[in-house]
């Protein structure tokens, strides 16, 4: 898979991608990021990127101009699955939503800043708005980093342990059970005795009936619609 992320902040995403699984999975080959300075792709001495509002009203407006050179020339070296635009009024990201995209081969992601892109782009050139919640951000690009990296953590090889994303919070529609690791007792604390016991059949049990207990608990509305054995 590859990512073409545009920004007028480069630098705010050069950390994540540099890092841990989403380096090992540039590494390995599996997920290619690349960022795109949007001032690179502006004309004039100014190289502007964005301008007043028509009608007036506080803050910028992402030019149409430098966005739509960057789409096309990207455009013209392969072929994109989604040119995505990352905003607050977007459809609300999640896990089916990252199951959905991990199976794409090129995705472009653009980010928003000030008061947002020129009604146009989105009209022109975005095939999906995507939010990753109810508040607003300074910038799309944090926005970009978590969608890129919940995505490219479901390409497969990219986790050591491929049955790890399987058994995610979310994967399944429910939250993930508890875990625990050594020490087996600390201060008057114990692991469950059932997960000591080696016996894979009933640790999977109770693992089931954890995680449904966890998703009554704090996300019933998971559960709706739902008829879910467990949690005896
Ligand atoms: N840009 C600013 N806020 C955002 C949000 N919540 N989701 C996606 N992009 C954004």
């Amino acid at each position: 898979m590859r990512i073409d992320i545009i920004t007028v902040v480069p630098g705010l995403l050069e950390g994540p991608f540099s890092h841990s699984i989403l380096k090992r999975a540039e590494d390995k080959g599996l997920a290619l990021v690349r960022i795109h300075n949007l001032r690179d792709y502006a004309s004039g001495k100014q190289k502007q990127v964005d301008d007043y509002a028509f009608g007036g009203g506080a803050g910028m407006v992402m030019m149409i101009e430098p966005i739509a050179k960057c789409i096309t020339a990207l455009k013209s070296e392969r072929e994109y699955d989604e040119v995505i635009y990352m905003t607050p009024d977007g459809k609300t990201f999640d896990q089916k939503m990252a199951n959905e995209l991990s199976l794409k081969a090129n995705l472009i992601i653009l980010c928003g800043h000030y008061k947002g892109v020129d009604e146009r782009v989105r009209q022109k050139f975005i095939t999906r708005e995507i939010s990753i919640g109810d508040f607003v951000l300074s910038g799309g690009e944090l926005a970009a980093a978590v969608v890129a990296d919940a995505i490219i953590r479901l390409i497969p090889g990219v986790l050591n342990d491929e049955t790890s994303a399987l058994t995610d919070s979310f994967q399944d529609g429910l939250l993930a059970p508890p875990v625990y690791t050594r020490p087996a007792a600390y201060e008057d604390m114990q692991v469950p005795e059932v997960l000591l016991s080696g016996h894979q059949a009933n640790i999977e049990s109770w693992r089931f009936d954890a995680s449904v207990r966890r998703t009554k608990e704090r996300r019933p509305d998971l559960l709706e619609g739902r008829e879910v054995k467990g949690d005896n």
